[in-house]
């Protein structure tokens, strides 16, 4: 807490970068989401790195990955252009601006592929993250991963001029 990170890059996804972005998946929910989630839906939710579809979704989203010297340390993605799917930070990088700076670049993506506002599933960890950025609650949702329910939040932010 406190110390300044060296500058964080930007780049886009490589098949080769699959296990690292799961094994921040997973990190970031064991560690960041457990005052939101009991331990089973955290497990079950963490289990969701361990199937095929994983790495094919971040392959067919488009999908960016912030690095910090180099290494990955965040991950977002983006479905069609207009609905933020994924977006995990690393435990030990949180809170200081890694999200901030995914999450910038999929807007400016998203409204340069024509939308006109962006939709995400927050989770109940996120939802004030997006709150901040002036993302409004829309919806409740229950989804089952893994036998499990879980509960998230739909939240729309409309993209004004100069997103
Ligand atoms: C939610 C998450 C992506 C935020 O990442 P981060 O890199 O820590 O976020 P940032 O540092 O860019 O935060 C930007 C601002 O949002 C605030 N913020 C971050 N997490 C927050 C939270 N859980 N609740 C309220 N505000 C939050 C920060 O304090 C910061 O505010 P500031 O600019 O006034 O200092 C990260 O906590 C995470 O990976 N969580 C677990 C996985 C998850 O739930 N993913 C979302 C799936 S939809």
């Amino acid at each position: 807490m406190g110390q300044t990170l060296p500058k964080p890059g930007l780049r886009p996804f490589l098949p080769d970068d699959v296990p690292l972005l799961a094994a921040i998946f997973t990190a970031s929910i064991e560690e960041l989401t457990g005052e939101d989630y009991s331990e089973a839906q955290q497990q079950a939710w963490m289990e969701v790195a361990e199937g095929e579809e994983f790495g094919k979704h971040l392959a067919s989203d488009l999908t960016l990955i912030a690095t910090i010297e180099g290494s990955p340390v965040g991950f977002a993605s983006l479905r069609g252009n207009d609905h933020i799917r994924m977006l995990y930070v690393h435990p030990a990088v949180a809170k200081q601006g890694i999200a901030t700076m995914l999450v910038d670049a999929l807007e400016k993506l998203a409204a340069g592929r024509g939308a006109q506002s962006l939709i995400v599933d927050a989770s109940d960890t996120a939802q004030g993250f997006f709150a901040k950025r002036g993302y409004t609650a829309q919806q409740r949702n229950s989804v089952t991963v893994n036998d499990e329910w879980l509960a998230n939040t739909t939240m729309k932010k409309m993209l004004g001029a100069g997103q």
